[in-house]
């Protein structure tokens, strides 16, 4: 073949490239010949588009052959761009030369296949369009979501996922043989981001948590990508404001930027615009009141569930804030709050149309006190906590931080049912394969 560099196919469709010579590259998504016509959708990342063959111009051992790659076998294309109003998008490449770098075995997936099935073949099956559409999104919503974070001035950190401890409490974390001792895969980096924040006041990371939970619900994966954000001095008005804003400005970038994915899944861009601050914020004890009224069997002081969580937005298109949870049933580290040491200075982040907690936050209790009390209740050993305490010894400041299930806002995003088919190798209780 020519020297002449491969172009991506979306070249082909440009306004000035009829009658050029091409070469492109990419994977047959369908095939086949007809009159003796090589009729092939060639794909690549930019696009696809419809190359033809003929016998005359590529000689008959060559269409022979061609004629038994398999879809997603893989050809190197030099031919001429031509229009033609039965080919997709109006025009078509006229083989000159093919060249089969893999002709490949017959592709497995199909329609019409079980979801175990294809859960098995996740590998091949996250080439369909629905994954390129969402792994595509998911990439502009990891960018999106770094931007803001650096236009805000707050530093990526690279916090451990083998631990000593399991900060979220114990039976939900994974634990292994660390060389003898007990090892934790993280199930966050909260109390690593605190120890960074003196020196730099603003930080993050980005980094995969692992929960050990059995449950096997539409939103739980075993292994998921968790923004941690932590801030010096700052309150729960002032973390909830950070969420908003970041909320606002992830949203409308994933909006500008992938428009054609996101109607492709069903989820209008306009729809992630009008996510807009401020977001309604509800307190814990005035939605178990709204919740009574509305028939739940629910009390002050219960854990509230998928189902409560849903009703509570599935008529509203914006995410709500839930606050002032009970001090019971929440993590360690929160601040009880001044006016009620019953309840703590957190907030749940529920996603509109009852997608549920997509973001948890809280102040960090800075008293010593308070969170030996608060250890001793949940009978942990102290001694393990040692190294965090003494965060409280030295440059004890008011901070706050709160984490993110990437997948989970996601999920909302794109309107999935289940949460697993916003991440390319799911790890539910069920399957850790592929
Ligand atoms: O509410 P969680 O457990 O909070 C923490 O881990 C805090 N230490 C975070 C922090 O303040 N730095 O988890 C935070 C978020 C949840 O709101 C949810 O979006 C997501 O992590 N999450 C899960 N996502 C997918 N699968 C699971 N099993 C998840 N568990 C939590
Ligand atoms: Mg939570």
């Amino acid at each position: 073949m020519s020297p002449t560099p491969f172009e991506p196919i979306a070249r082909v469709f440009a306004p000035d490239a009829v009658g050029r010579d091409v070469r492109v590259r990419g994977w047959l998504q369908k095939g086949r010949s007809s009159g003796g016509i090589l009729f092939l959708l060639l794909r690549d990342r930019s696009g696809a588009v419809q190359v033809t063959g003929r016998k005359d111009r590529l000689g008959e051992a060559v269409v022979e052959a061609v004629g038994h790659v398999q879809v997603e076998g893989a050809l190197e294309v030099e031919g001429t761009v031509a229009e033609d109003q039965r080919a997709p998008g109006g025009r078509e490449v006229r083989a000159r030369a093919i060249r089969i770098i893999d002709a490949g075995e017959p592709f497995p997936i199909f329609s019409e296949q079980t979801e175990e099935f294809l859960l098995d073949q996740r590998h091949l099956a996250i080439r369909s369009p629905e994954f390129v559409a969402t792994f595509r999104i998911k990439a502009q919503l990891l960018a999106a979501l770094r931007e803001f974070l650096t236009r805000e001035e707050v530093l990526e950190m690279t916090p451990p996922v083998l631990t000593g401890n399991a900060a979220e409490g114990g039976p939900e974390a994974f634990r292994f043989d660390y060389f003898g001792r007990p090892g934790y895969l993280s199930q966050t980096a909260q109390l690593y981001l605190e120890a960074l924040l003196p020196p730099h006041e603003r930080v993050y990371a980005l980094t995969p948590s692992f929960r050990a939970e059995k449950s096997r619900t539409p939103r739980h994966l075993t292994e998921y990508l968790h923004l941690e954000v932590e801030l010096a001095w700052c309150d729960l008005d002032g973390i909830l404001d950070f969420i908003e804003r970041m909320f606002a400005s992830v949203c409308s970038t994933v909006a500008e930027r992938c428009p054609k994915e996101l109607a492709q899944l069903g989820r209008p861009p306009e729809e992630l615009r009008a996510i807009t601050p401020p977001f309604p914020r509800l307190t814990y004890t005035a939605a178990i009141d709204r919740l009574k009224g509305q028939g739940f069997p629910v009390e002050w002081g219960a854990d509230l569930g998928s189902p409560e969580e849903r009703a509570l937005t599935l008529e509203s298109p914006k995410p709500l804030f839930l606050t002032h949870f009970p001090r019971q049933i929440k993590a360690f580290y929160m601040t009880q709050s001044a006016d009620d040491p019953r309840t703590v200075e957190a907030a749940d982040l529920l996603g509109p149309e009852g997608y549920g907690e997509l973001v948890g936050a809280s102040c960090r209790e800075t008293s010593i006190d308070h969170l030996l009390e608060r250890l001793h209740e949940l009978g942990v050993d102290p001694a393990e906590y040692e190294w965090y305490l003494d965060l409280r010894r030295h440059g004890n400041v008011p901070h706050a931080g709160f984490g993110l299930g990437v997948e989970r806002l996601l999920r909302w995003m794109l309107r999935r049912e289940h949460i697993r088919d916003t991440t390319p190798f799911p790890r539910t209780p069920s399957r850790h394969t592929p």
